[in-house]
């Protein structure tokens, strides 16, 4: 039975170099730079830049990309919100296109039924860690010239037509909160091979400072001591990552493929144990593509048990319990009540009224879908909760196969 350990001596010995610096503003800064080229060149892009969560890196994905107040921003509404919050944090529009039935995740012509004159740019999002077909998406993007982020906050290290995920779209937005595949606690990176995207994303995530560029996240001493020395030639944020959390991701990603593999193997033991099953249907994988696995997603689509009774009987079976997929974006209180800190009365938003946004499709899902944990390190675990899942099952159809 294989078992892994969520952090290791690796991890431990990247932190040690960063604590043996310091921080001391000379030496500062390092680690982040040896981690968003290492992570960048995992995924065969040329540029990383860190920042501190996968909110803060969509939101600069979408400053860099040139999203201009009133603009729309394409984006499904079955996904963590911060997809459809980061949009309105550069004062733009989420406009939601509704997803697969089977595959849970938005498409080419979903999105295509939404394209407008404002619209400039799309977030496709790798929903439970697999990535919508990309193909098509990045051919009607430039069709229509728009920019393309992928949120892969959910998906590490899965496959499309032989490409890695993460190397299609303009920029590739991850999370390193604690969920994920790899983590930090909280952190984040947006990758791209676009030089003049990657200074934007660079400036614009530290403070609009004058001095940095892709490849330099900090100034030298010489130039800020100087009294002349105009630092702030933009607005921007500080979204920075510490050379702490990057020592943490250093070591995690060496470790990627290992944790990848594990999350896959747990979905083996869920298939196994849903297999044949009439009212359990797992999200479908398209030819040509890999599942990363974030949580192992399916629907329960009967009229014989409800999401609240198969949870019940789950758990009492001695299941771990599971999570419901999130509330669609436009369904929480902030969107329906346009509730954005006062950027409701610019007038941006006055044309648009959440409460009559419908993708059917994403709500008929979002009352249905079961997430799974996937982030188990020790085989032996997930192994009892497959064949609790199966008793549970076996419980409303009976023996299959
Ligand atoms: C799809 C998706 N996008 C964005 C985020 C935001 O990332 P973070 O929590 O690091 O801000 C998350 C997860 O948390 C996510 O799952």
């Amino acid at each position: 039975m294989k078992k892994i350990d969520r952090i290791t001596e690796k991890e431990r010995e990247y932190l040690d170099e960063v604590l043996k610096g310091e921080f001391s503003a000379s030496k500062t800064y390092t680690m982040v730079t040896r981690m968003e080229q290492a992570f960048a060149s995992k995924f065969g892009k040329k540029y990383g830049v860190a920042m501190v969560n996968g909110t803060a890196t969509l939101h600069m994905a979408l400053e860099a990309a040139g999203v201009e107040p009133g603009d729309e921003v394409i984006c499904p509404p079955l996904t963590m919100s911060s997809t459809a919050i980061s949009i309105l944090m550069t004062n733009a529009v989420p406009v939601f296109a509704d997803v697969d039935l089977d595959t849970f995740l938005i498409t080419a012509t979903e999105i295509e039924k939404k394209i407008s004159a404002k619209t400039k740019a799309i977030i496709t999002v790798s929903t439970y860690g697999l990535s919508p077909q990309m193909y098509e998406i990045m051919q009607l993007a430039k069709k229509h010239n728009l920019v393309v982020i992928e949120d892969n906050a959910e998906c590490y290290g899965a496959y499309q037509d032989g490409k890695i995920v993460g190397s299609y779209g303009d920029m590739a937005s991850y999370s390193f909160q604690s969920s994920k595949h790899i983590t930090c606690g909280e952190g984040g990176i947006v990758i791209t091979d676009d030089g003049d995207l990657a200074d934007k994303l660079r400036r614009y995530s530290g403070l609009g400072y004058a001095g940095v560029s892709s490849r330099k996240g900090r100034i030298t001493k010489d130039d800020i001591q100087s009294p002349n020395y105009e630092r702030h030639v933009i607005l921007g944020w500080n979204y920075r990552m510490s050379d702490l959390c990057a020592a943490v991701i250093m070591g995690q990603l060496e470790r990627m493929e290992e944790f990848v593999k594990m999350r896959q193997l747990c979905a083996l033991y869920y298939d196994d144990a849903i297999k044949g099953s009439e009212i359990l249907k797992a999200q479908q994988i398209p030819t040509g593509n890999t599942n990363s696995y974030w949580t192992y997603a399916m629907k329960l689509d009967t009229d014989k048990v409800n999401w609240y009774e198969f949870r019940k009987k789950y758990v009492e079976m001695g299941g771990d319990g599971y999570y419901a997929a999130w509330k669609l974006a436009y369904q929480e209180p902030m969107f329906r009540n346009k509730a954005f800190l006062n950027r409701e009365k610019i007038g941006i938003y006055d044309a648009y009224d959440f409460r009559s946004v419908c993708c059917p499709n994403a709500e008929r899902l979002q009352r249905s879908i079961i997430q799974l944990k996937t982030n188990y390190y020790d085989e032996a675990e997930v192994e009892t909760q497959a064949q609790i899942l199966k008793k549970t099952v076996e419980y409303y159809e009976g023996k299959r196969g």
